[in-house]
């Protein structure tokens, strides 16, 4: 039985894409007693407040999956030096209705792949920047920058490189402490 479960958002709907490799990759290496689960986004319509009074059930069922976990990790690619609209959409879905927001007090990490030099950093500057505006939690160290590398994640998750399984091991491990540390804090109170 899993201690913690944890969720993880692609910010990708590509059918190859490298942060579902990556995703895969932290599936795999999660710490005993940490379950980790897929919230998608890719049925999401565009966010327009007109839905504000009736939810569509995909939207509830979203915000629930949120609810249900103990943590999120939000495993994203770079687009135009920030988040992929995908991404945002569902954020957005996230935040509504209003005094609602999905995130708020839910531990979060950031981590995302791309091929270029900075991985995905600058996508990840924004969107702790839209985490901190939910009042989420969010781990601050270490950052989760992955230069993508041919063969670098098999579509298995299977990681070939291994600084790089080790890295992923010792992010989750930070991530489950701060999951821990506001679990603890919410049972106490
Ligand atoms: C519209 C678009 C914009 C992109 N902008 C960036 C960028 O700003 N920085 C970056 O490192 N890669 C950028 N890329 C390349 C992506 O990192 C690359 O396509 C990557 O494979 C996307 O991740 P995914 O395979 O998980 O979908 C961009 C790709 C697209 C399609």
């Amino acid at each position: 039985m899993s201690d913690r479960t944890i969720g993880y958002i692609v910010g990708s709907i590509s059918s190859t894409s490298i942060n579902r490799r990556l995703a895969k990759a932290l599936e795999r290496l999660a710490p005993e007693g940490t379950t980790l689960v897929e919230i998608p986004i890719k049925d999401l319509p565009f966010y327009s407040p007109d839905f504000d009074a009736d939810f569509p059930q995909v939207a509830r069922d979203f915000k629930k999956a949120i609810d249900d976990v103990d943590g999120v990790i939000i495993v994203t690619p770079e687009y135009s030096r920030s988040i992929p609209g995908v991404l945002k959409n569902a954020l957005d879905w996230s935040a509504r209705p209003w005094g609602q927001t999905s995130f708020n007090g839910k531990p979060t990490a950031v981590i995302g792949t791309s091929g270029g030099p900075i991985a995905t950093a600058a996508a990840q500057q924004h969107l702790k920047a839209i985490l901190s505006h939910y009042n989420a939690p969010t781990l601050g160290q270490p950052e989760g920058f992955v230069q993508s590398t041919p063969g670098l994640i098999a579509e298995s998750g299977e990681v070939s490189n291994d600084q790089t399984a080790e890295f992923l091991v010792g992010y989750l491990e930070a991530f489950v402490a701060l999951v821990d540390r506001y679990t603890r804090v919410s049972v106490d109170a």
